[in-house]
């Protein structure tokens, strides 16, 4: 109960934060011809016309024509010539409108503007009507102590130019909304999609459209049978994974947005009147562009880079689709940024603006940024999440808070913030969800780890952990995943994420894992001290991941391989039934395992299914025979007793000794307008290869219904 509360409430922040994102993401518009007339004629006022005005406590640029009245006049007689001459200015309304910028402008240098009011403003333009000097040469003239107005030609030129220059910026503001379509447009149909498959209400959906057309497109690697195996590009240094065609196609065409959005609506201004030539107009707007679009996705990346996200929630995406989003669209983000960073450097380096040791801090703030940026997509590669995770998470954390501090840094007195607070709001909030989570599961909750290991064969060690539920800990279902705290000193801060089976009562959860080379090894080798059981506490944070809608199919196969049996198995326990409630066998358990030993592991489940409706298929396939030891085992295990042997073993299930013809057993499972459900777990090649077979049963099978549900994950 408090659970749910707990996770509705969580659930509605976060949407109640999304939905604040446009809002917050909302900008100013910069193009306004009272905002154009009042810059352009202060920059023209102020670089060009020598004022006989000196203060020693006002030096910057605009001081003149905000602190000296001939010079405040001259301003007001422009912007008002300048509003007219373009007809802009029915009853004087623009004009008055443009007292705001003069205001925001000149407050800086002079704080009476504070206190002065519009009819100042037309009393000046008044008074310097009547006397200013028109088309005023500046030629000769050492001091000017009268209003002048200057060429009215060049004035409108410039003006116009400040208008397509920042025209420019309210279209790259513009522009960043169109990713939050695109995307909502997508997880709207998505989450509609998921809602249906759960009320099993998608099956008209699916006989009047060529769906299994588009699910085998979309179940099929995309490249070469690698999905959730790493792909080796050159050598062993170069490894990636490939996404998934779905993936793949989300990530396509918001790239090709992107370059759309890059491409698009820029106007140039002929007379070359606020940059000295095009291709530094074209840099400059360039420049900007891409910049503020870099921005714009800040807050997607951080979002999809998180575990509490409410969208995987209503779109049944895993929370591995997620987070190849997240790196694609990040990688987005840094091509924007090095497009941002060459363009501006370049156009600074054709202005003669770039001095590298004075340049300042915005500037240095933004190479800083850049820098940081191109050092986090090398230490994300591949190599170093699977070689080295635990490194590439803490730089990974570090660098991101580096790039965000150079980047406040960067913008500080431009504008776009809006788009870091977002992002940092939805990642200290997700940060709390955790912690809530933890909390909520029982804090520190009490463990038995036990060894499972085969001298005969190292491979074969698998640890199972036995938690014991706290009072509020949440239930999870099959397939579903925790992320667990192991409260040892070596690893306490860690955390890893691992499928659960929760036992028969609802007492305890069980999870089984397969040492690796971190954290995994500090608790084996831990466990061997201890001499194969060890108590321990541990944290659960979760359960996260989705459960597959089984319930709804006339056939459930369901594949575990190696380390993948515990989402499987779970769902067979909780959807089998008895066989005296049930006598048919509707669903089918494929267990794939090199050795037998592995299955010592999971032996009270699946003495569970003995007499329940569930038919167990065991693949062994590297068993050897007549190896006595094999079945004796280990002696530092306190369970020597419990250990399988393969007679044992054929009395609970069908055992063969070769690799299954995965072909062959899809196809007993699938039939005509019926609906047959797949869950797969297990070894990536395995995985990856049984992606594609599924793909040509479902493209082959058009009368069929066919849901693959992969419970593998990686990033
Ligand atoms: C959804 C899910 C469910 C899983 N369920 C199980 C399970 O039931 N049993 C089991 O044995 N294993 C499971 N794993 C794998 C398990 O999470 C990793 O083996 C474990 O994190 C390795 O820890 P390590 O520090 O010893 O790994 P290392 O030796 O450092 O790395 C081994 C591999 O694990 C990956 N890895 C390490 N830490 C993480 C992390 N925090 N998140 C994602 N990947 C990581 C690395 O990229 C590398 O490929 C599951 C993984 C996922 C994503
Ligand atoms: N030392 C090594 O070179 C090596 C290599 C791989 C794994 N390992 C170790 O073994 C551990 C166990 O790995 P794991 O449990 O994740 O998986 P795994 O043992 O590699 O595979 C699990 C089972 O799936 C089978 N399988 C794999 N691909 C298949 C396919 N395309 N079609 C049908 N069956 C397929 C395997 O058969 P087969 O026995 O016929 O492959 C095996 O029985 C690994 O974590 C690793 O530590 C070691
Ligand atoms: C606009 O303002 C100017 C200056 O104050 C004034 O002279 C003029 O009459 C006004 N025009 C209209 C249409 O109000
Ligand atoms: C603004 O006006 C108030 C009262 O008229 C005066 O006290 C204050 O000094 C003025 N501020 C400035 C900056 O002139
Ligand atoms: C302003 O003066 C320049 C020469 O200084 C001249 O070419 C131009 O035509 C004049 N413009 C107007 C509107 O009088
Ligand atoms: C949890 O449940 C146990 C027994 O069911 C009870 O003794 C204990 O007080 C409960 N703890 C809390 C915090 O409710």
């Amino acid at each position: 109960m408090v659970r749910g509360i707990c996770a509705a409430f969580l659930r509605t922040s976060i949407l109640l934060l999304l939905g604040a994102t446009p809002v917050f993401g909302k900008y100013n518009k910069r193009d306004t011809w009272e905002r154009n007339a009042v810059i352009g004629c202060a920059f023209q006022l102020s670089s060009k016309v020598p004022w006989d005005y000196q203060n020693d406590a006002c030096t910057e640029f605009y001081c003149s024509v905000c602190s000296y009245d001939a010079a405040f006049g001259s301003l007001a007689v422009c912007v008002y010539d300048s509003l007219n001459s373009m007809g802009n200015n029915e009853g004087n309304k623009t004009f008055d409108k443009s007292w705001v910028h003069v205001q925001n402008m000149c407050i800086k240098f002079n704080g009476d503007f504070g206190n002065l009011s519009l009819d100042y403003y037309h009393e000046q333009l008044d008074l310097s009507y009547t006397i200013v000097r028109q088309n005023y040469s500046l030629e000769n003239s050492p001091k000017v102590d009268f209003p002048v107005e200057l060429n009215p030609e060049i004035t409108l030129n410039l003006v116009n130019a400040y208008h397509k220059y920042f025209h420019n910026m309210d279209d790259s503001n513009f522009f960043v909304y169109f990713y939050y379509i695109y995307l909502f447009l997508i997880f709207f149909l998505a989450s509609i999609g998921n809602y249906l498959t759960h009320i099993n209400k998608e099956l008209s959906i699916r006989k009047y459209t060529q769906w299994y057309r588009m699910q085998a497109y979309f179940t099929k690697c995309l490249w070469k049978g690698y999905h959730t195996s790493y792909y080796n590009f050159m050598g062993k240094f170069f490894i990636g994974l490939f996404p998934s065609k779905l993936e793949t196609s989300i990530v396509t065409n918001y790239a090709v947005l992107n370059g759309i959005l890059l491409a698009i609506c820029y106007k140039y201004d002929s007379t070359n009147s606020l940059f000295s030539s095009k291709p530094q107009q074209v840099l400059r707007l360039l420049a900007d562009r891409s910049g503020i679009l870099a921005f714009g996705n800040l807050p997607i990346i951080f979002l999809f880079g998180t575990r509490n996200n409410i969208l995987m929630w209503l779109t049944g995406f895993s929370l591995s689709t997620f987070i190849a989003l997240h790196k694609w669209i990040g990688r987005i983000m840094i091509i924007n940024s090095l497009i941002h960073s060459v363009s501006y450097l370049a156009y600074s380096i054709l202005t003669g603006s770039f001095d590298f040791w004075n340049m300042e801090l915005y500037y240095k703030c933004g190479i800083a940024a850049i820098f940081l940026l191109i050092i986090m997509f090398f230490l994300s590669l591949g190599y170093m999440r699977n070689h080295y995770y635990e490194i590439f998470l803490y730089t990974h954390i570090a660098l991101a808070i580096g790039f965000m501090m150079a980047c406040w840094k960067h913008v500080e007195n431009l504008g776009w913030k809006n788009w870091l607070i977002i992002s940092v709001s939805l990642w200290i909030f997700e940060r709390f969800a955790r912690i809530v989570c933890l909390l909520l599961n029982g804090g520190p909750l009490s463990s038995r780890l036990q060894l499972f290991e085969n001298h005969q064969n190292t491979d074969d060690i698998l640890i199972r952990v036995t938690i014991k539920k706290g009072n509020t800990t949440m239930t999870p279902k099959p397939g579903q995943f925790f992320f667990v705290y192991f409260m040892h000193p070596m690893i306490f801060w860690q955390s890893h994420p691992f499928t659960v089976i929760e036992e028969g009562d609802g007492d305890s959860i069980i999870i089984v894992l397969k040492p690796k080379h971190g954290a995994s090894r500090v608790l084996y080798n831990s466990l061997v001290k201890a001499g194969g059981t060890l108590d321990m506490k541990l944290a659960l944070e979760g359960p996260y991941g989705h459960s597959a809608p089984i319930k709804h199919a006339d056939h459930v196969v369901l594949l575990a391989a190696g380390t993948g049996i515990p989402g499987p198995l779970y769902h067979a326990m909780s959807a089998s039934l008895p066989l005296s409630d049930s006598p048919t066998n509707s669903i089918d358990l494929n267990i794939i395992v090199r050795n037998i030993n592995i299955l010592n592991a999971f032996r009270k489940e699946l003495f569970y299914l003995h007499d329940r409706n569930v038919n167990i298929k065991i693949f062994l396939t590297r068993y050897k025979a007549n190896k006595r030891a094999n079945s004796i085992a280990t002696e530092r295990s306190s369970l020597v007793s419990k250990h399988f042997d393969i007679d044992q073993l054929k009395s609970l299930a069908k055992v063969y000794f070769t690799r299954p013809d995965l072909r062959s057993i899809l196809k007993e499972n699938i039939e005509p307008h019926m609906k047959t459900a797949i869950v797969t777990c297990g070894a990536p090649e395995f995985v990856d290869s049984l992606r594609d077979i599924i793909s040509t049963e479902i493209s082959s099978n058009p009368s069929s219904l066919i849901d693959y549900y992969e419970e593998f994950q990686r990033w």
